[in-house]
């Protein structure tokens, strides 16, 4: 597969990947720009995907027949290919549902056993919910509070104040690498230098950022980060959570049950080392297989290459929407990953998104789950365009035709 990749790597021909954008919505050609919900999936992905289930479905693990080890080696497979993706170890990669529950799982274990009465957890005010409510919910079970570093009203981290914030009993920096509001694309390596220097623990929230840009978790520096599958060309239901391998064999266990221990006895277990003890019942098995041709196809495309393309599309985005009276791009304009959020004047961010799938214009609109944030920045909601490599500038082009016309209409 990689190689047929490579071997034509236009814009175009990968786009020709993907069934679902062929398709007329509402009588209009789609034009799907909400790819920071989540992405679309390639022939590559739902193939193996098809693959799988036809050929060699079977629990992982357990079986000693033909199917049940083909399944397991795919799977394994999978977790040294998704390693490979970040510049880890296998042993390093734990397979969760997303980010939401990687977040979950830190809170849980590593952040119950380290986070006490009077602990601070350091957070940022672009947060996603997902990278907010677990460590409110640590917060209270364990008499911790949480600490923010604010965001400038052109929606970048405030660093001035970042040393003191990081002073006192510090135990985590949990940030967003790209902010799904915003935009804004934060300096991962060098907030993780600069904690680790205060002797303060880090996660990355790499959710937005892992399908559009390298990423080397050794080069972050970070003790833990988080992905999402599907929004990186996978399948939804499986996520990564990466830690390092030093602090992983140290967590007690999320979830007990079946596959994560060594010997059960009926008051007490002995569990398996990491990964594996992370990884209770049953896993996702054909998503994560299906991540680990969702990591090939994304690499053949080039995640260089898509950083730049994205960030274009975004840049001609913001140029063709200021042309709009009224309008307010919320986010930085430079340093930014591919997406735009906005608001019009004239029209609620939700009769812009109803209006746009009129047209086939798929968008996202609200507070885009960073409610304090909306908050902060006087917003209630926001439309959302996020953009793919297999989107293309005459799309931007039409989604501003159709963005002027809406405000033309409730002008
Ligand atoms: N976090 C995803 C988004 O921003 C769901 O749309």
């Amino acid at each position: 597969m990689t190689s047929t990749l490579q071997s034509r790597t236009s814009w175009e021909d990968l786009r020709s990947d993907f069934p679902i954008l062929g398709q007329k919505v509402h009588g209009h050609p789609l034009i799907y720009l909400d790819n920071a919900a989540t992405s679309q999936k390639p022939r590559a992905v739902l193939d193996c995907l098809n693959h799988y289930y036809e050929r060699d479905n079977s629990n992982v693990h357990r079986g000693l027949h033909e199917l049940s080890n083909r399944a397991t080696e795919a799977y394994e497979n999978a977790r040294k290919r998704l390693a490979a993706y970040l510049g880890a170890s296998a042993d390093e990669i734990i397979f969760t549902r997303g980010t939401t529950e990687a977040v979950n799982l830190v809170a849980r274990t590593w952040g119950e056993a380290n986070i006490g009465p009077g602990d601070v957890i350091l957070l940022t005010e672009m947060e996603h919910h997902s990278n907010l409510v677990p460590w409110q919910l640590l917060a209270k079970r364990q008499g911790a509070t949480l600490r923010f570093v604010p965001v400038t009203p052109d929606g970048r981290l405030d660093l001035e104040g970042f040393d003191r914030l990081l002073d006192g009993p510090v135990k985590l920096f949990s940030f967003v690498h790209i902010s799904n509001t915003l935009g804004t694309i934060n300096p991962a390596r060098e907030l993780c230098a600069r904690a680790r220097a205060a002797g303060v623990a880090t996660m990355v929230d790499a959710a937005q950022s892992a399908g559009h840009l390298p990423l080397d978790v050794r080069e972050i520096g970070a003790d833990f980060l988080a992905l999402s599958g599907h929004k990186m060309c996978g399948p939804t239901g499986i996520g990564i959570l990466h830690g390092r391998r030093d602090i992983l064999q140290d967590m007690e266990p999320f979830h007990g049950g079946g596959e994560m221990i060594a010997s059960v006895g009926f008051t007490e277990s002995d569990f398996k080392p990491a990964p594996y003890r992370f990884e209770a019942g049953t896993p996702a098995i054909a998503e994560a297989i299906g991540l680990g041709a969702a990591a090939d196809y994304v690499d053949a495309a080039g995640r260089d290459r898509i950083f730049t393309h994205d960030q274009a599309l975004a840049l001609q985005a913001i140029a063709l929407l200021e042309e709009i009276p009224g309008v307010r791009i919320l986010g930085p304009r430079d340093v930014r990953g591919g997406l735009v959020s906005f608001v019009l004047a004239s029209a609620h961010a939700h009769d812009v998104v109803s209006m746009a799938d009129q047209y086939g214009l798929a968008l996202r609109g609200g507070h885009h789950c960073t409610q304090p944030l909306m908050r902060k920045l006087g917003v209630p909601a926001a439309a959302r365009a996020s953009f793919y490599f297999y989107n293309t500038p005459a799309e931007v082009e039409q989604f501003a035709a159709i963005i002027r016309r809406i405000h033309t209409f409730f002008a």
